[in-house]
């Protein structure tokens, strides 16, 4: 399943892969980590292995800007900053403090309206950053494609990058990243956690058919994600020529962790963070990766996983540095 794509060098791969010992023992299982907190690049985190293969389309385009969207404290934007700023991209993101969809309702502020955490990092990469007045996520992607009009109107090639680098380019990054699991012996379960879906569709396409079940924890309130892993993997079937064919019932995906909302941190993914901080000295991003562990440690919990189970860390790590309001 692997492919000749062009791309650019950003991480250190393989992360790691080692076990949670202290946890292991507590709960009574066989718990590993993969650390994709330590891609290397930009602080780590996830976003690298997609930035890999976006910013040499990019390039291959010859692009002088990059315009994106995501959330004021987006993980996403501070890499794709970074990796911009390396390849003397201009990059310009479109963000809000809190998109949501209003029919579901505007979750309480959660971070502070200050440049901490990820915004202290994009300025820092010199990410040109607006942050819009709150509004639903179409709202979101309608300001990035004004301000990538306002790029052309001023005489520059603009690469747009949808939200979270999620294009079927960005999946193909966790297709290649399932294959560092094959020294290991086959976990049972792989947890990991989604919110734009390029990193489950990736993870669940590569691991279709095996003997890992892939779960997937929902950061976002919406069911609608689970689309985006259809249209997603049918995009893989796409590039890698294959016919997998996954639809709605091929991933099990779970929305019952996400909390207050999406960009929101939940008292179950702040417990978790200290347990695992205090456990195993490891730290997680509220946002994502503490939601996604507090699900694992609730689905073994409820007897609905077990065996050897490898959490995906995804990093997002400057988040929890980001000052709460
Ligand atoms: C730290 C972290 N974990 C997980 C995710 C979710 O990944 P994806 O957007 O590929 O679903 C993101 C991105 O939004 C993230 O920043």
């Amino acid at each position: 399943m692997k492919i000749d794509l062009p791309r650019v060098d950003l991480i250190q791969r393989p992360t790691p892969i080692h076990r949670l010992p202290r946890l292991s023992e507590e709960l009574g299982v066989d718990l590993w980590i993969k650390r994709d907190d330590l891609t290397g690049f930009a602080f780590g985190g996830n976003k690298g292995r997609k930035l890999e293969f976006l910013i040499a389309q990019a390039l291959a385009e010859r692009a002088e800007v990059v315009v994106t969207c995501g959330s004021a404290q987006s993980n996403f934007v501070r890499q794709l900053g970074a990796a911009c700023a390396c390849f003397g991209l201009r990059c310009v993101a479109a963000t809000m403090y809190l998109p949501h969809e209003p029919e579901m309702g505007k979750p309480e502020e959660a971070f502070a309206h200050d440049r901490s955490g990820n915004l202290f990092l994009d300025d820092l990469v010199g990410v040109v950053v607006r942050i819009f007045p709150d509004d639903s996520w179409d709202k979101l992607f309608e300001h990035a494609e004004d301000l990538a009009v306002a790029e052309e109107h001023a005489g520059r090639r603009v690469y747009r990058v949808p939200v979270g680098g999620s294009s079927p380019l960005g999946a193909y990054s966790f297709v290649e990243a399932a294959s560092e699991l094959q020294p290991f012996p086959a976990f049972d379960t792989l947890v990991s956690p989604s919110s734009s879906g390029s990193t489950l569709a990736g993870l669940a396409y590569a691991l279709h058919g095996t003997s890992t079940r892939v779960v997937g924890i929902s950061c976002d309130p919406e069911p609608e994600n689970l689309d985006d892993l259809v249209r997603l993997t049918a995009g893989l079937d796409a590039l890698l020529g294959l016919s997998k064919r996954m639809d709605r019932a091929s991933f099990d995906l779970r929305f019952d962790f996400v909390g207050p909302g999406y960009g929101v941190p939940s008292s179950a993914g702040d417990a978790a963070t200290t347990r695992l901080a205090r456990r195993e000295g490891l730290f997680l991003d509220p946002v994502y990766s503490a939601k996604a562990f507090a699900g694992l440690l609730a689905l073994f919990e409820a007897g609905d996983i077990g065996g050897r189970i490898l959490f995906w860390h995804t990093g997002g790590l400057p988040a929890l540095l980001a000052n709460r309001a």
